[in-house]
């Protein structure tokens, strides 16, 4: 059972369905796609710790835990699109990550998919992947090969492109008629959170599950362009020096959060927090 804190105080409810009952696929105004990430942070703020064993970032077992994952896969369910980075996807294809991106797959998460399918929804979400570098390993993208895949780039390098359109994704450029006139394959704009939200909207998708690091992260609050957030803090200390956090680059100014409502997990000491944005 989990304790609720905010708004009311000390009420109960299972986990099962504290988030699935949102309905995070319909908040969106017309015309407008509601975009919503998800963390999970140790109490000093890490989300990640570099693993030298795996040469990577990845998230330590220490606070990575099913109960977390029940609500990451409730969120996902929700979604019409997932976003993410094409780190991931190398992480995928090297072995170093988690596989994500399926919805419900396993006995435990059947009743997530049978409730999209009652909501109407695809099987599983869409991803859209974002990428400067446009590194993506085809073999990774083999594992999300039953849903439109999408990429966001600024890069204008032809031969990448066409590798991955090649690929049966689509490649979505931001701002391509500047780049255009160098002619310089190696020239990248970046995407910005507001391209990737029209880009959304423009296909006619909904509900967006930000469920990349702290680069894209950072992307969407600079243009203020992500709804939700989703936390869970595991009441855990890791310390370390090589460290991700919720948001690992500048930002125009401090972003204000708004608590929405929190969720004390006593069973696997945690707490789960939903805030919005103050735009
Ligand atoms: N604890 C958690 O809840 C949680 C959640 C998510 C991730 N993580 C961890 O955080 C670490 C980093 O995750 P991540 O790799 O997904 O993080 P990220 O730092 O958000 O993404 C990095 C990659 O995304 C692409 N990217 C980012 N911003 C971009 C932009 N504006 N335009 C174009 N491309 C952009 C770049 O790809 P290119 O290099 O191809 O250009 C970049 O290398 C991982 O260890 C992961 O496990 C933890």
């Amino acid at each position: 059972m989990l304790k609720q804190i905010y708004p009311q105080c000390d009420a109960s409810r299972p986990l099962e369905g504290t988030y699935l009952d949102l309905n995070l696929h319909k908040q969106a105004n017309v015309g407008d796609v509601f975009i919503y990430a998800n963390y999970i942070s140790s109490l000093d703020g890490r989300i990640a710790l570099y693993n030298a064993d795996l040469g990577e970032y990845a998230v330590p077992p220490a606070i990575a835990n099913g109960r977390d994952w029940r609500l990451y896969q409730e969120l996902a369910g929700q979604a019409d699109v997932m976003l993410t980075s094409a780190r991931y996807f190398r992480q995928l294809a090297a072995g170093k990550a988690q596989d994500l991106l399926p919805v419900g797959s396993g006995e435990k998460y059947s009743d997530i998919k049978a409730w999209r399918e009652k909501q109407g929804l695809k099987a599983q979400p869409d991803v859209m992947i974002l990428s400067n570098s446009l590194d993506i390993p085809l073999a990774a993208l083999e594992k999300v090969q039953d849903r439109k895949v999408m990429v966001c780039t600024g890069s204008t390098d032809q031969t990448k492109i066409q590798r991955l359109a090649q690929a049966g994704v689509r490649v979505i450029r931001a701002m391509p008629s500047m780049d255009e006139t160098t002619q310089d394959p190696s020239t990248s704009l970046g995407v910005t959170g507001a391209f990737v939200r029209q880009s959304l909207i423009d296909l006619n998708y909904r509900s967006a599950y930000l469920i990349a690091g702290p680069q894209v992260h950072a992307t969407f609050i600079q243009d203020a362009c992500v709804d939700a957030l989703f936390l869970t803090t595991h009441f855990t200390l890791l310390g370390g020096t090589k460290i991700s956090g919720l948001v690992d680059a500048d930002l125009p100014k401090a972003q204000s959060l708004k608590l929405i409502s929190s969720y004390l997990d006593v069973k696997e000491n945690q707490m789960f927090q939903r805030f919005s944005y103050v735009k």
